[in-house]
C-alpha cells in the first residue's frame, strides 16, 4: 500500500502571513500576462521518445525536516508556483515561493512496492502514482492554504524518467492547468536537482559545477546560466544510487526505506578496509563513472561469503551481521572514492572552463548520504571550492526542485501557455525519457561509453540555446 508522507517545515507552519495577505498573491496573475513566453519546454510531440528505462530506482521514507528559513534574502516577486514530480517511484508535490519559501510539500513513497519487487516496476509504479496523484496536489495546495486560483504557474517533470510515469504527471499539471487557465513549465529533473540548491544557498549564482548522483543518472556539469549546462562527466554504465541498491538488496537488507540509507547505516557498523573492492577506472584520465564492476565485485563478495539475501539482516548471526556490514562498509568507501577522485579532475577542468567558479554543488538522492557529503566536502575545501549539498529531504526526488525550477523559468520567459480546458483524447504528451542536461565536453567524451543513443531527446542546452539564438535573430531583424 502507498503511505502519504508529509513534510512540513517550521517555515511553512507560519503559514499565517499567508491568508492575511492575499492581494501580493493576486497580483501573480498579472505576472503571466506580463512575460511573452519566449521558449516552450513542454510543447505537444515527440511520442518516440517515449522509451522507458527499466533500471531499479529507489527512493525510501522521508520525513526529515525542511530547511529553516529565518529571514529570506531572496527578493518576493509574489510568484506562487506548483511543483508536481512523478518521474520515478515517489509522486511529490510541493508549493514554493518566488522568494524560496517553501509553503508545502508532499511525497507520497512507493516503498512499499519497492520492497515487494526489489526495484521498480514501471506498470506498477504508474498505477501507484495514478492512484494518488489528484490526494498529493491536493495536499500541497491544502498545506501551503491555497487555491489553484492562487497559483502563477504549474511546474511539471517532463524528463527524464520513466514514461509511464512521467505521464501522469504531465497529464495532472495540464488538467489544473488548463482548469485555471495557468502557464505551464516543463521541468528537467536532473536541472532541479542542481538548481533547489540555489533555494538553500542564496549565494550560489553561476557559474557553479554541480555533481548529480541519484538512481539512475551519476553526472558532473559545468552550470554556466539557467538551463546551460557542459557536461563534464556521465556514467558509462550504472549510477552509484544503482549500485547502492543492489548491494542493499544483495546483502539482505530491508529496501523500504531505498537501499542507499539501508547501506549507509549497516556501513556504520563494518570496517571499511576489509574487503578490498577495485576502484573503477583508475586507468581512465577522463570524469566518467562506471559501476557496474564494482558492482560484480560486491556480488562475488557476498557469493564467497555465503551469504544469503533472503536471511534479513537483522535474523542474522553474529558474525554473518559482521561480514554483511565490512561489505557493506567497503563497498560505500570505493564507490566515493571514485566520486572523489572523478570530481577532483572535474574541478580543474571546471576551473579552467569558468575560472570564476566558487561552489560545487552536490544533489541528487545519493548526496543525503553523510560520508559522501564528508569526503567530498574535502574534496572542494582541497580546490577553495564550497560545498552546497542541499539538506537530504531535498536531494532525493521532492516537489520543491520542481516548483524551484519552474520558477526560475517562467522569471525569464520559459514557459507554455495554458492548455485547452478540455484536451482531446489522443492528445500526445511531451514527455522526454532519455534527455540529457547538457552538451558533452569534447575532452570528456569516454570510449568506454555505451553507443546507446536511440531515442535521446536533443539537450535541454541545445535546445534552450536554438530559442535564445532564433530569439535574438528575430530581435536583430525587428
Ligand atoms: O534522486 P533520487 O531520489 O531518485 C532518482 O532520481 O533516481 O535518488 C534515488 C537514489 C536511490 O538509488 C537511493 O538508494 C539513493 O538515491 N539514496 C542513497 C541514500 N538515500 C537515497 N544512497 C546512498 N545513501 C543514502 N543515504
Ligand atoms: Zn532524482
Amino acid at each position: 500500500m502507498v503511505r502519504l508522507l508529509h513534510t512540513l517545515s517550521p517555515a511553512i507552519s507560519r503559514l499565517g502571513f499567508l491568508a492575511a495577505s492575499p492581494p501580493s498573491l493576486r497580483l501573480q496573475r498579472n505576472h503571466f500576462h506580463k512575460h511573452k513566453p519566449k521558449i516552450s519546454l513542454l510543447s505537444p510531440s515527440s511520442s518516440a521518445s517515449n522509451l522507458q528505462r527499466t533500471r531499479a530506482c529507489s527512493n525510501g521514507n522521508r520525513v526529515s525536516s525542511l530547511p529553516k528559513r529565518e529571514s529570506s534574502k531572496l527578493e518576493d516577486d509574489g510568484l506562487v508556483v506548483l511543483g508536481i514530480e512523478t518521474s520515478c517511484d515517489d509522486t511529490a508535490a510541493a508549493v514554493v515561493r518566488g522568494n524560496g519559501e517553501i509553503l508545502s510539500q508532499v511525497i507520497s513513497s512507493q516503498a512499499e512496492l519497492l520492497a515487494l519487487y526489489g526495484g521498480v516496476a514501471p506498470k506498477q509504479a504508474e498505477e501507484a502514482h495514478s492512484r494518488v496523484i489528484d490526494k498529493v496536489v491536493q495536499e500541497a495546495l491544502d498545506r501551503a492554504n491555497l487555491t489553484e486560483k492562487d497559483l502563477s504557474a504549474v511546474a511539471v517533470t517532463i524528463g527524464p524518467g520513466l514514461g509511464l510515469c512521467l505521464r501522469v504527471g504531465v497529464q495532472k499539471a495540464r488538467r489544473v492547468a488548463g482548469a485555471f487557465n495557468l502557464p505551464i513549465v516543463g521541468v528537467h529533473h536532473m536541472e532541479a536537482h542542481a538548481l533547489v540548491a540555489r533555494l538553500v544557498e542564496h549565494e550560489l549564482s553561476f557559474p557553479f559545477m554541480a555533481l548529480l548522483i541519484s538512481g539512475g543518472h551519476n553526472i558532473i556539469v559545468l552550470a554556466h546560466k539557467l538551463g546551460q549546462y557542459t557536461q563534464l562527466g556521465t556514467t558509462v554504465d550504472d549510477a552509484i544510487g544503482e549500485a547502492f541498491d543492489k548491494t542493499a538488496k544483495w546483502l539482505g537488507l530491508d529496501m523500504r526505506r531505498s537501499g542507499g540509507p539501508a547501506v549507509e547505516e549497516l556501513a556504520l557498523e563494518g570496517d571499511s578496509k576489509s574487503v578490498l573492492f577495485n576502484v573503477p577506472m583508475k586507468n581512465h584520465k577522463d570524469c566518467n563513472f562506471s559501476y557496474a564492476g564494482l558492482k560484480t565485485q560486491v556480488r562475488l563478495a557476498i557469493e564467497a561469503r555465503e551469504i544469503d539475501a533472503k536471511c534479513s539482516v537483522s535474523s542474522a548471526t553474529k558474525e554473518d551481521r559482521r561480514n554483511r556490514a565490512d561489505i557493506a562498509a567497503s563497498f560505500q568507501r570505493v564507490a566515493v572514492l571514485h566520486l572523489e577522485e572523478k570530481c577532483e579532475r572535474a574541478i580543474d577542468w571546471a576551473m579552467k572552463l569558468e575560472p570564476s567558479i566558487k561552489h560545487m554543488v552536490v544533489s541528487g538522492g545519493v548526496a543525503s548520504n553523510q560520508y559522501v557529503r564528508f569526503r567530498l566536502n574535502n574534496i572542494a575545501g582541497s580546490k577553495n571550492l564550497k560545498l552546497v549539498c542541499p539538506p537530504p529531504c531535498l536531494c532525493t526526488d521532492n516537489g520543491v526542485m520542481v516548483a524551484w525550477t519552474g520558477l526560475e523559468h517562467f522569471r525569464v520567459g520559459r514557459f507554455d501557455p495554458p492548455p485547452p480546458a478540455v484536451e482531446p483524447d489522443d492528445f500526445m504528451y511531451d514527455i522526454r525519457p532519455r534527455w540529457p542536461l547538457g552538451e558533452e565536453f569534447a575532452q570528456g567524451r569516454s570510449e568506454a561509453r555505451s553507443l546507446r543513443t536511440a531515442r535521446v531527446h536533443p539537450s535541454l542546452t541545445s535546445i534552450i540555446r536554438g530559442a535564445d539564438s532564433l530569439q535574438q535573430q528575430t530581435n536583430t531583424n525587428i
